[in-house]
């Protein structure tokens, strides 16, 4: 099933004072395909858990419509919008067995007692809980007892998963675990799904796109490698990964843009359509699109090495340059063939034009 936002604003009234407006979703719109993971990214407050309970039916939207399939779902109540939600805490009931809480679903439905039998056994064996079935809940670890609430989310066959940090009560190797698994039964029962998340890595592993959001707006809308490779501006630059800016002035626009940084100009790929001739503009590189060698006039930037962690397969380094507040970020991958530098080391910092872009 598709799932379209078109315009969609959420906007909460104060209950005390109702002249105090807060926009918490802000115009936003998606068109998220059939059988698609999208995640919505963003810090605390931007509006991730609002855009996901107007799509559930939870939450109406002030302005903008809401799409399922096709179909205008604006006043269709949550219940037969056959959606599923997994929450942060995954509240399986603690008094059924695991076998009782995932056919739950199912018997609400009227399905005869056999043939929730084998539902829940097919489900139990997808997701290695068929040993379990007859535990209660409170004799699971987290990581199980949130692989049976995925489970009875599932069996009831939504045409829409959305989750809402469903990860975020686990601990850092589970989280891995799950993360993995997650995607992997959303892509083996290909179901449309919209997955909340304030953690970038985890984003990154189980999304088909992700949409950054900021202040109830979306920043980006992107494949995970178009948000990290090429972030549109300063805002997914910095939240996603780490990122080095060079503020410079753009000479000229044409299938390249032509910019002069630090006394010395440079053609990079022309990515943003709102940067024009005359207008300042900033650089973006990645710290693994910078090398380090010996200072040199050639060199982007010349400076002194502040920090140098080695970590064996990578190093990565602060180079602090004369007149810039920000220390220059870069990582080594090849340590042994570029050379190991340590603090005060004298440097240039070179980079690969692809690996960098401009941005407003
Ligand atoms: N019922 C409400 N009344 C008033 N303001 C609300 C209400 N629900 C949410 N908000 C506000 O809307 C903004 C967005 O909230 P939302 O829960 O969507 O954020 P979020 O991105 O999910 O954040 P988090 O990562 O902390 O869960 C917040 O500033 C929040 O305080
Ligand atoms: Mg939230």
């Amino acid at each position: 099933m598709s799932v379209t936002l078109v315009k969609v604003t959420k906007i909460f009234t104060d209950q005390d004072d109702k002249s105090k407006e807060f926009t918490a979703v802000d115009d936003v719109n998606i068109e998220i395909k059939e059988g698609e993971m999208v995640t919505f990214l963003g810090p605390s407050g931007c509006g991730k858990t609002t855009t996901l309970r107007i799509i559930s039916g939870f939450e109406k939207q002030t302005k903008g419509d809401v799409y399922i399939d096709g179909t205008l779902v604006n006043d269709l109540p949550a219940n037969k919008r056959n959606s599923s939600m997994v929450f942060q805490s995954y509240a399986i009931f603690p008094h059924l067995t695991v076998e009782e809480n995932i056919g739950f679903g199912l018997e609400l439905k009227g399905m005869k007692k056999s043939q929730i039998k084998s539902e829940v056994d097919v489900i139990m064996r997808t997701m290695g809980l068929s040993a379990l079935g007859s535990r209660q809940p409170s004799q699971l670890s987290g990581g199980q007892q949130q692989r049976v609430a995925l489970a009875r989310a599932i069996v009831t066959k939504p045409r829409v998963l959305l989750f809402d940090e469903p990860l975020s009560n686990l601990d850092a190797k589970l989280r891995d675990q799950m993360r993995t698994e997650i995607r992997r039964i959303q892509q083996q029962f290909g179901i449309t799904s919209i997955y909340v998340t304030h953690d970038q890595d985890e984003a990154m592993t189980v999304s088909d796109r992700i949409m950054v959001m900021d202040k109830g707006r979306i920043q980006q809308l992107g494949t995970p490698f178009e948000i990290y490779s090429r972030p549109t501006n300063h805002f997914v630059a910095d939240f996603i990964g780490r990122a080095n800016f060079f503020s410079c002035m753009v000479k000229s626009v044409s299938d390249v843009v032509t910019v002069e940084v630090n006394q010395k100009q440079y053609q990079f790929p022309a990515f943003n359509k709102d940067v024009k001739a005359g207008k300042r503009a900033t650089v973006v590189i990645r710290p693994e699109g910078l090398h380090i060698q010996k200072n040199s006039e050639q060199a982007f930037f010349n400076g002194k090495i502040t920090e140098a962690v080695y970590l064996g397969a990578t190093v990565e380094y602060e180079i602090s340059v004369k007149g810039r507040t920000e220390p220059i970020v870069a990582i080594s991958y090849n340590p042994v063939k570029e050379g190991l530098y340590k603090v005060g080391d004298e440097v240039g910092v070179t980079f690969d034009p692809i690996s960098a872009h401009v941005i407003l």
